[in-house]
């Protein structure tokens, strides 16, 4: 089976989640604040970041799935599961575990536009910038990483791993005819 590697810690990224919580809560003063988790990977992450957010906070979900891959760049997002509630006139603050090659959150950030919230923001806690194929505005990032395949807090590998602590890299298992 393969191993994991700490990348970041966890007592890191409980700092770097309670900073942007912080930084949140006096952005948005004297107002609500909207989170919208985009599933699965950013539940962990948006659980967290909420219990830093000192306003009135609501939460909604939404599963999307990306068909853009390695040699196309013409992504389009899927919706699989929608938002429960309107989005209108909102705070709104969208909650993402990781931006990779960009396509999910470039097409989606404009069709949730169209649905207008007051104010449209992404939050997410690791960013790959090596590996970007469309532009995204970041507007609270916890970390940046180099290209690794990385799994916790959210993020799996096979469906496994989401719960760890820490974020990993995955280290394949040495292969054994060497
Ligand atoms: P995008 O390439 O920016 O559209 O990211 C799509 C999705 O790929 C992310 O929301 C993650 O769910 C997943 N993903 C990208 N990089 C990683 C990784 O290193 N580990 C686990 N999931 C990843
Ligand atoms: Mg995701």
């Amino acid at each position: 089976m393969e191993t994991i590697e700490v990348l970041i810690k966890e007592e890191e990224v409980a700092k770097r989640i309670k900073d942007i919580g912080d930084q949140i809560t006096r952005e948005y003063e004297g107002s609500e604040v909207h989170l919208i988790c985009i599933l699965k990977g950013g539940v962990f992450f948006l659980c967290e970041l909420a219990k830093h957010i000192k306003l009135p906070v609501t939460i909604d979900f939404m599963t999307v799935s990306s068909y853009g891959n390695e040699t196309t760049s013409s992504g389009i997002v899927k919706v699989k599961q929608d938002l429960t509630q309107s989005i209108e006139n909102k705070q709104v603050i969208i909650v993402e575990d990781i931006i990779d090659t960009g396509i999910t959150l470039s097409s989606l950030m404009p069709m949730l536009k169209e649905r207008k919230p007051a104010s449209l923001k992404l939050c997410a806690l690791l960013d790959k910038p090596e590996r970007r194929r469309k532009e995204v505005k970041i507007d609270y990032l916890g970390f940046q990483i180099p290209d690794r395949f990385v799994v916790g807090y959210g993020l799996d590998y096979e469906q496994k791993y989401r719960n760890l602590p820490y974020i990993g890299v995955v280290v394949p298992e040495a292969n054994e005819n060497h």
